[in-house]
């Protein structure tokens, strides 16, 4: 099989590394030609632990090409669409790059013999593979779906920090289609992929397969949202504490213990568009989803719990240093979107404290958005050096290794708001600092 990868984002460039792990030939096409000469010299324009080595190797074995020019998907069997689909003002998704990319592939098959099957792996609402980029393939390949290309949906559930081993290792594969045979076509090459570590399929309508992608997402944001509103009742009773309560509750088999850390709240990439996205396509089809604008209410205001709590400790904020560790959406990533740091920062500067921040990743995208609203550490204990207050915002591992005493020795007076519980607050109390955190109540 050779392979096309159509946008080398977060999503398409681990997707065309990973093939080209298993031995397959890909071209990975981006209208970004900066992008396309910077991965083809070696570098990812973001960060993903493990992505530039294998994209190194997949160079060097010459499986992997990238340009910009769409046309070579004349010579692949298969192709990928990857592109972002970003919100609209209305929070519904904006197709303006799934258009291009279906009309591009479309132009393509115009002329060409062989069968192709394209796959979406873009995140779309339920009709988009049917009603968008169908018709779009069928007008520029002036051909027919199921006779002489295939389309199927695809969804991807990569998670950043840990898109490699997911590509490598999914826990199951969705495939929607309205032809039997690309169902069992797609099945049959992830089979030889995957070989003894293919999991579950699901063969299924193109809505269906569409609708797991936003149920999914809208379903692990809700989990945290719900654990969030926990956290908030346990802050409120005497010797409360939602690490006990998740560990309480995890251990039921139905519930299950993942995505039950109580914390500042969900961004990134994919929750925040996602939800927005369902709740607009059920206003769109008539359908309220209720429980994902109370998921997405709990989320929006749960940062601000982490400015109460400095609020709390050390009163009025104005002229106050407050030390923020962590700026990234969650560890391992250098991605921003939509991080709990930014209304975090924006609620400290209106209330007058002056901001410092470090995060072991993101540093360089916080300073391309941020300026010089925020003063930047080169390190965590430069970060805290002379702080009146230190927030733990994401939770990287590096973080959970600083000891009390470091707090003590470096702070104008030793205060932590722990946002992601890494800190054991007993330890942390009985060395002397003065600590607070999300679910936790007073002792
Ligand atoms: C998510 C999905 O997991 C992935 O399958 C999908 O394809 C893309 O969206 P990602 O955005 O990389 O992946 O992050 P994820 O690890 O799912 O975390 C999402 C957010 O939830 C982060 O802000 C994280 O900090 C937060 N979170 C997660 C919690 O606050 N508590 C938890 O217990 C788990």
């Amino acid at each position: 099989m050779r392979i096309s990868v159509f946008g080398l984002g977060p999503v398409g460039l681990v997707t065309a590394v990973s093939f080209c792990k298993k031995g397959y030939p890909v071209v990975g096409i981006d209208t970004d030609s900066h992008r396309v000469e910077m991965i083809r010299s070696g570098k990812t324009p973001f960060f993903e632990p493990s992505l530039e080595s294998n994209l190194r190797e997949a160079l060097d074995t010459g499986l992997l090409k990238t340009t910009s020019d769409s046309s070579v998907n004349t010579e692949s069997d298969l192709s990928y669409i990857t592109v972002g689909t970003p919100s609209s003002p209305d929070g519904g998704i904006d197709l303006t790059y799934i258009r291009a990319v279906a009309s591009a592939i479309g132009k393509t098959l115009l002329g060409r013999k062989e069968y192709q099957l394209v796959l979406v792996k873009s995140t779309v609402t339920p009709g988009t593979a049917r009603n968008v980029i169908k018709p779009i393939l069928e007008k520029e390949a002036r051909k027919l779906t199921s006779q002489d290309f295939g389309l199927c949906s695809n969804p991807e559930f990569l998670r950043e920090g840990n898109a490699m081993y997911d590509a490598e290792f999914p826990d199951r594969i969705i495939i929607g289609s309205e032809s039997q045979r690309d169902l069992d076509k797609v099945e049959a090459f992830y089979s030889e992929v995957y070989g003894a570590n293919t999991p579950t399929v699901i063969k299924t309508t193109y809505e269906n397969a569409e609708l797991i992608k936003y149920a999914n997402n809208s379903f692990l944001a809700m989990k945290v949202s719900y654990i969030n509103m926990i956290a908030n009742l346990c802050q409120k009773i005497k010797g409360g504490d939602v690490e006990h309560v998740a560990k309480g509750i995890g251990l039921d088999k139905r519930i299950a213990p993942l995505f039950l850390r109580a914390g500042l709240g969900w961004g990134g990439s994919c929750f925040p568009k996602d939800l927005k996205a369902i709740s607009a396509y059920g206003i769109s089809i008539g359908v309220r989803t209720t429980l994902v604008d109370a998921t997405i209410t709990v989320n929006d205001n749960q940062p601000l719990k982490a400015v109460k709590l400095v609020e709390k400790q050390i009163g009025d904020l104005k002229g106050k240093r407050i030390a923020l560790l962590g700026l990234a959406f969650k560890p391992d990533t250098d991605d921003l979107r939509e991080a709990v740091s930014i209304p975090i920062i924006v609620t400290l500067l209106e209330r007058g404290a002056q901001v410092v921040g470090y995060d072991p990743a993101a540093m360089p995208n916080a300073k391309i958005l941020l300026q010089d609203k925020i003063q930047f550490a080169t390190s965590p204990v430069d970060c805290i050096r002379d702080a009146d207050c230190c927030v733990i915002v994401t939770e990287w591992e590096e973080f959970k290794k600083i000891s009390p005493t470091v707090f003590l020795e470096t702070m104008r007076r030793p205060i932590v708001v722990d946002g992601r519980r890494i800190y054991d607050p007993s330890a942390f109390r009985q060395a002397g600092v003065i600590f607070s955190a999300i679910g936790l109540g007073e002792s």
